[in-house]
């Protein structure tokens, strides 16, 4: 399958720097054609920027949230049918930064899942135990009932891919072993079947300190079909070079 390499840029990137990396990248892009698909997911401040500063090239755009409908009185929020109108082809939905901090659950992040789909957008739906869930045994058991609560029943394959982020390889240069993610990738295949059409037509990223480092040895794991990049992809040469290796 086609990987996908997704650049999560999270609360970084003022005007100036965030159309620079977008700039440069797009650059690089048009140069070398990438053999997968490239994202990039600024702050929803730099969406209509960064959509006109890669316009042409093949980099896609993708939100980091939406809200469950598509418009009316929710100030501050975002709409899946306004990501789409800015240009966004993707949205990112359920990470742990936002289950922590906005202590979102599964039964609202269907709702997000429900509303991206029902907005034309592929879901990128974060999964992940914490590093005491993964000690207690309980990694299969917490990103299985993660999926069962918020993957909604009607989606199909292309709509919705799954990342699985540990909470405690996020940030910290820390990463599983390549059998562990081929594990959790593996039962995440296995739990996608059943619920629906076509799961092996499901891309499941990883994420978590995925660096230039270690990407080439994280894409080549069993059923690993692309990554979710944090701090990396924050740098221009940094991000192309894990794209590169995804290749
Ligand atoms: P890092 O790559 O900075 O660990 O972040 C991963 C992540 O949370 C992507 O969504």
């Amino acid at each position: 399958m086609r990987k996908l390499i997704a650049g999560n840029w999270k609360m970084n990137g003022l005007r100036a720097d965030g159309l620079a990396l977008a700039r440069e990248l797009a650059r690089r892009a048009a140069a070398t054609p990438l053999a997968c698909d490239l994202l990039l997911c600024p702050p929803a401040t730099l969406l209509a920027a960064v959509r006109d500063a890669v316009a042409g090239s093949p980099l896609q755009l993708g939100g980091q949230d939406c809200h469950t409908r598509q418009h009316g009185a929710h100030t501050g929020d975002v709409s899946a049918a306004m990501l789409r109108d800015a240009g966004c082809s993707h949205v990112i939905l359920g990470h742990s930064e936002r289950r922590i901090d906005h202590h979102e659950t599964d039964a609202l992040i269907r709702a997000k899942l429900a509303a991206a789909r029902d907005a034309g957008l592929v879901a990128i739906l974060c999964v992940g135990e914490t590093a005491q869930e993964r000690d207690a045994g309980r990694a299969l058991d917490i990103v299985s009932r993660q999926l069962a609560g918020s993957l909604p029943d009607e989606m199909s394959a292309g709509a919705v891919a799954i990342a699985y982020e540990p909470v405690w390889a996020i940030g910290t240069g820390r990463t599983p072993k390549a059998a562990e993610i081929a594990q959790v990738h593996a039962h995440l295949r296995a739990e996608l079947k059943g619920r629906l059409a076509a799961p092996e037509a499901v891309r499941l990223l990883y994420g978590g300190s995925v660096k230039p480092g270690n990407a080439r040895e994280l894409l080549a794991i069993a059923n690993v079909d692309g990554a979710l990049v944090g701090g990396a992809s924050l740098v221009a040469a940094d991000f192309w070079a894990i794209a590169q290796t995804g290749s």
